[in-house]
């Protein structure tokens, strides 16, 4: 099959498309024939060996799995023996740790997987799992619900579009944070109220809020305390500028009432089938910026590492519906 492949960490350019075996599916795996897959900012930080420490998971020296890729959808090839839930047949989405950068990838059947929306292209199935996976995470203990009010910082990437509409589901009042060409998109989205960073500092309107959610990294704790109310909750995906994130998030637990969280993300099956239900109610929606043809990984790496993304970036493999629209 066509996978793609890396030896060493790098810029996007030690990717390569590669002849490599077929997998075949464990006791408890499916095998998925991939129609669409996505390069999202994980598979840039894994590629890059960044931070360093991710080397003690990935391999020191080199990579010890050859082929990136975390989001999928596609048609389940063949089944493990004790696979119970999955049909040759079935159309499927989720999100895995590495291998779905190629035409074939196996996935554990307790996995994060599930069948594919109803409606939903492969393209947009594809596109929905790792967003709105992380921002479920790191919202779990926010207390979202009628009468909360949240701030989404980085409204408009990939994280930043979940958080708005997963706010919105839970009934608070979201007010998304985003430059002037995405307004429109994220008031689409769900959003109550939009600033947009160009014109506004939000963090000097006089507004507060419950809850501040950086999804894009590029906050911090103290410059959004006072947008929070008493007791409101500053929630950051990210490690932070010399990894200042867990720091504060540790002193915030000693001392003054406003508190900062790191969201973790454990990818798990229950999500993505949360996901899917939301999906199939209309509640949710992919938000896909430009596809790319599998071979053109390198030029979709590139953008993905502009940090300019709209949502998200698709790879279409075998069978994609992509539309072509990458320039
Ligand atoms: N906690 C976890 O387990 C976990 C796992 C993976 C990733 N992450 C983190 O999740 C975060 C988001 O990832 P992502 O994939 O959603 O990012 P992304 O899609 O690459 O974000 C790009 C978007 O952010 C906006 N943006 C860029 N700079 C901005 C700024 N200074 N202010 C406001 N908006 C800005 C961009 O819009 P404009 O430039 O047009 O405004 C663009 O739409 C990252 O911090 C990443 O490290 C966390």
């Amino acid at each position: 099959m066509r996978a793609v492949v890396y030896d060493r960490y790098g810029p996007p350019e030690v990717l390569r498309l590669e002849e490599v075996e077929r997998p075949a599916p464990q006791d408890d795996e499916i095998l998925v024939k991939v129609h669409a897959t996505t390069v999202n900012r994980t598979d840039c930080g894994w590629r890059k060996a960044e931070p360093f420490f991710v080397r003690y998971f990935i391999g020191w020296r080199r990579p010890r799995r050859r082929v990136l890729g975390m989001e999928l959808a596609g048609v389940v090839e063949a089944v493990g023996p004790a696979v119970t839930e999955f049909e040759v047949g079935d159309e499927v989405f989720g999100v895995k740790g590495f291998g779905a950068h190629a035409e074939y990838t196996c996935i554990r059947e307790q996995g994060a997987v599930a069948r594919k929306p109803t409606g939903m292209s492969f393209d947009e199935a594809a596109a929905v799992c790792d967003g709105a996976l992380i921002a479920r995470s790191c919202l779990r203990n926010a207390d979202l619900r009628p009468g909360r009010s949240i701030l989404v910082y980085g409204a408009s990437g990939s994280v930043g579009t979940a958080a708005v509409q997963l706010a919105r589901d839970l009934g608070a009042e979201v007010t998304a944070v985003c430059d002037t060409k995405n307004v429109e998109l994220v008031r689409s989205l769900g959003a109550d109220h939009v600033v947009d960073y160009l014109q506004q500092d939000f963090t000097k309107n006089g507004e507060t809020y419950d809850v501040v959610f950086d999804a894009v990294g590029k906050h911090s704790f103290r410059r959004s305390r006072r947008s929070l109310k008493p007791g409101g909750l500053f929630v950051d995906t990210d490690l932070g500028f010399m990894w200042h994130g867990p720091l504060v998030v540790l002193a915030t637990r000693w001392i003054g009432d406003k508190k900062a969280v790191l969201g973790i993300t454990k990818y798990t099956k229950e999500d993505v089938l949360f996901l899917k239900e939301l999906i199939d109610a209309g509640k949710y929606r992919a938000v896909i910026d430009r596809r790319y043809p599998l071979e053109d990984v390198v030029q979709a790496t590139r953008y993905v590492e502009t940090g300019q993304k709209t949502g998200n970036v698709v790879l279409t493999v075998a069978g994609g519906n992509g539309t072509g629209d990458a320039p």
